[in-house]
């Protein structure tokens, strides 16, 4: 499955830039971390215990299916309710 975001009568804000597991994702002011790597093609949002990956599920904070790290501080965020910010590095391993 792969995202695209819609591009006609659409305004976005301003272009930025996040990490995720190392890897540089384009996205734009306003968007949640989830829109981000949804629109990346990245569909795994953490691990289970098996490893597997578990992607985004109600997309409303409901679920927690889409919980990440936030690399330095730590903290755990539901990406479907987290905004993207520029230079934000996010981990998907826990
Ligand atoms: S997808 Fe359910 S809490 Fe984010």
């Amino acid at each position: 499955m792969s995202a695209i975001r819609i591009d006609d009568d659409v305004q976005r804000g301003t272009p930025i830039r996040i990490l995720v597991d190392g890897a540089p994702i384009a996205c734009f002011e306003g968007e949640t971390i989830a829109t981000a790597m949804l629109a990346a093609d990245r569909l795994a949002f953490r691990q289970d215990t098996r490893g597997a990956g578990r992607g985004m599920f109600c997309n409303m904070g409901s679920c927690c299916e889409c919980m990440v790290t936030l690399v330095g501080s730590g903290r755990r965020v539901r990406a479907c309710l987290a905004d993207a910010r520029d230079g934000m590095e996010v981990s998907t391993r826990g």
